[in-house]
């Protein structure tokens, strides 16, 4: 369940949480992962066979995605912290970035924080297993891992040549209030 931190508020409510998303142009949706998939979810670390089966356990979504959204792959991100490199990995997305394709995650384990400045807002959305959030083209954002550092996402493409980021001076687009 994803939680947002504004500088003036605490949105919780799944309901207002979707509602402040939508309004700032990202999609939010919580879709429980199924329980059949827990044991495979528990381990921290996984080899490429068993990310083949979570990915195929999860098709299902796949399908309901690709219908509602035009996606075309997906693939999964394991981060936690005996990741080889796992502080390059981080350092390339926890500063202010956009991309030219949409940015799309679905967190089946773990947790952690996307970072935005929309209309000149900076805002916070800690997410969680369960949530879907979809980050449109030329967004500013950032992400990184909580202090449990671990998570498990599903990524979904409709294209996965605009996928690099491009990093954004905050003073420009922050304003302070
Ligand atoms: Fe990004």
């Amino acid at each position: 369940m994803a939680t947002i931190l504004r500088k003036t508020e605490k949105i919780q409510d799944t309901k207002a949480v979707k509602e402040f998303l939508n309004k700032n142009g990202i999609v939010y949706e919580s879709f429980p992962a199924p329980s059949a998939l827990d044991s495979i979810l528990g381990q921290k670390s996984l080899n490429d066979s068993e990310k083949e089966e979570l990915l195929r356990g999860l098709e299902y979504r796949f399908d309901d995605l690709k219908k509602q959204f035009g996606y075309i792959a997906r693939d999964l991100v394991v981060l936690h912290n005996e990741i080889p490199g796992i502080q390059d990995v981080l350092a390339k997305f926890d500063k202010l970035h956009i991309h030219t394709d949409e940015e799309v995650r679905y967190i089946v384990d773990g947790s952690g924080v996307f970072g935005f400045i929309v209309n000149g807002e900076k805002f916070e959305v800690h997410v969680a297993k369960g949530d879907f959030i979809s980050i449109p083209e030329n967004t500013n954002h950032w992400f990184t891992l909580d202090d449990a550092f671990r998570i498990k996402a599903v990524r979904y493409f409709k294209d996965n040549t605009g996928w690099t980021p491009v990093y954004v001076d905050e003073s420009k687009v922050l304003v302070h209030s």
